[in-house]
């Protein structure tokens, strides 16, 4: 089951003037997919971009674009996203997001795409139990979704602990990943406890030396033994 960490640098932490370089940036650096955070002033209070933007970032990009969407009704901009060239579409598993999330799920993966599920820092696991076996990634807000820049919340380690062992028990293998204040230092604790993807926005276009930022992130991570 022991799998590479994967480093997913997000583009929202990016100049935005010049978003194409950014990506083919990182993408140089080492990341191993693109993540990009879709907000909708509603679900969440900003406003990123939306589909043209992506398909901006699509053109530049050759790693996977791992879309996250904090939006409301996904079901309603999900195919416009695919066809933008997301190739994960990840929902939050709030009612405030979907309120039929094992039915958009089922969508994700109709429009060939890999679905992912995505848990707000007060979200119980009993709340994804029942769809974890629609998805291929589980992604565990480690801040509240909606800004970059901010503080990682410890309180959520046993949380992906938790995950990782209900997967296993399960029989089942998702990537988890982890978004929001990861760094080099935060790194180590989120993998020990089994995550395997790492979001970093601030950590990695808040450096100047973008492959040291993603190395170091990537040296802390695998030291633990896990992966
Ligand atoms: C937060 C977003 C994150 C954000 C992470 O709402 O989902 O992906 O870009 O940014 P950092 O790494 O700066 O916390
Ligand atoms: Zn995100």
């Amino acid at each position: 089951m022991s799998r590479p960490l994967l480093i997913a640098p997000s583009v929202l932490a990016a100049d935005f003037g010049h978003l194409a370089d950014e990506v083919r940036a990182v993408e140089r650096a080492g990341a191993d997919w693109i993540h990009v955070d879709i907000m909708d002033g509603r679900f969440v209070p900003e406003i990123s971009f939306g589909p043209a933007v992506v398909r901006a970032i699509k053109r530049a990009a050759t790693r996977p674009l791992n879309v996250h969407l904090m939006v409301v009704e996904p079901e309603r901009s999900l195919q416009a996203y695919a066809e933008a060239g997301a190739d994960h579409l990840l929902v939050q598993a709030e009612p405030g997001s979907t309120v039929h999330l094992h039915r958009v799920l089922s969508q994700v993966r109709e429009l060939g795409k890999r679905p992912g599920v995505v848990i707000d820092p007060a979200t119980p696991l009993a709340w994804i139990e029942h769809v974890l076996h629609l998805v291929d990634i589980v992604l565990v807000m480690t801040v509240n979704p909606g800004f970059g820049g901010q503080k990682f919340l410890p309180e959520m380690l046993p949380k992906i602990a938790s995950l990782r062992a209900l997967c296993e028990e399960r029989g089942l293998n998702p990537h988890i990943e982890v978004d929001g204040g990861q760094d080099p230092a935060t790194v180590a604790s989120v993998v020990q406890a089994g995550a395997d993807v790492i979001v970093a926005g601030t950590a990695i276009f808040g450096k100047a030396d973008y492959a040291e930022a993603v190395d170091q992130i990537r040296r802390n991570g695998t030291k633990q033994g896990r992966y």
